[in-house]
């Protein structure tokens, strides 16, 4: 049996949590909905690639965006996809928790989106996870957003950057920043889709409508594409009624927008920012692991992947 669900007969899976045998006896994921019977990720077509980008979007701080980027593209890497993360904020999380030192990085996204002449692949880092890149940031990064405003297509910026690589890689995840800036509004135009992490607490929706906005706006104005990919709750707690409540009210707001695979709320992830590995690695067979293999399963299905 995979980790990431109940094999059939048929070779397809349905996805469940791991962690919870009364859903899994019923059926019933955590977003009270029935499991959906995926299939087994097919690899990548051969031939040229050209990478689907996602931005990981919520101006609310500390929802999982960043945790989300890590371990969505590491488990993206497992289905023998090629990852580059693009580090789009300036606090570097993502960087750190990837095992990159934010004092001695001397090339980062900044210099890319502001520097002449700097060439991609000298910023381009490898990361623990073979078949993940990614394009470290730092605190540099906090002048972008102010430097951008003066440059012409300032919101084109990212795209440019990207555009230029994405026959290189199936998929390109954007870790925003908890803003709706300049930056954010990079990614956006950047992207051909969003993720929306949300953490299942009782703020959670909040904000969310401004989000949507900003997403329609960008829409509107400079990237007709984009969609939304899908919401994902992160740090559930399925032993609280609150959880199980706030979850609920996100599926009845958003319904089938809202991602099946739900991410609980477990120390394991804090650690492995320290150990700067993702978890499918640091801890290959928890639950958590499970959660991002079955959202990364969801994601392809929802690209046609
Ligand atoms: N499922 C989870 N269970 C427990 N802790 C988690 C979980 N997901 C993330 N965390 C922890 O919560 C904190 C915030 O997560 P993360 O950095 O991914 O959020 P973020 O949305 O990127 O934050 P920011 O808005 O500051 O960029 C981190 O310390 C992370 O380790
Ligand atoms: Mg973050």
């Amino acid at each position: 049996m995979d980790q990431s669900g109940a094999a059939r007969s048929d070779g397809s899976t349905a996805l469940f949590d791991p962690d919870d045998s009364v859903a899994e006896a019923q059926d019933i994921g955590p977003t009270g909905r029935p499991w959906p019977v995926l299939p087994e990720p097919a690899p990548p077509a051969p031939g040229r690639k050209r990478a689907e980008i996602i931005a990981m979007c919520n101006q609310k701080g500390g929802v999982g965006k960043t945790t989300t980027t890590i371990n969505l593209g590491a488990a993206l890497v497992e289905t023998g996809r090629k990852v580059l993360l693009v580090d789009l904020d300036p606090q570097g999380s993502l960087s750190v928790g990837l095992g990159v030192n934010p004092h001695t990085l001397e090339l980062s996204i900044y210099n890319l989106l502001l520097g002449k002449g700097v060439d991609v692949d000298d910023v381009i880092a490898g990361s623990p996870v073979e078949g993940m890149d990614i394009l470290p940031s730092n605190i540099d990064l906090s002048a972008a957003e102010i430097q951008l405003v003066s440059e012409v297509a300032r919101e084109l910026t990212l795209s440019r950057v990207l555009e230029s690589l994405r026959d290189r890689y199936d998929v390109i995840l954007v870790d925003c920043a908890p803003s709706l800036g300049l930056l954010t509004v990079n990614a956006l135009t950047a992207a051909d889709s969003v993720v929306i992490p949300l953490e299942c607490e009782f703020f959670a929706l909040r904000g969310v409508a401004l989000l949507t906005d900003t997403i329609a706006k960008v829409q509107d104005r400079l990237n007709p594409r984009l969609k939304v990919l899908g919401l994902v709750g992160t740090m559930y707690d399925s032993r609280t009624l609150h959880a199980r409540e706030v979850l609920q009210t996100v599926v009845d707001a958003f319904g089938d927008q809202v991602f099946h695979s739900v991410i609980r709320r477990t120390v394991k992830f804090p650690e492995t920012t320290v150990a700067g590995e993702p978890i499918t690695t640091y801890a290959s067979s928890s639950p958590g692991a499970a959660a991002y293999r079955s959202l990364a399963r969801e994601v392809l299905a929802r690209l046609g992947a």
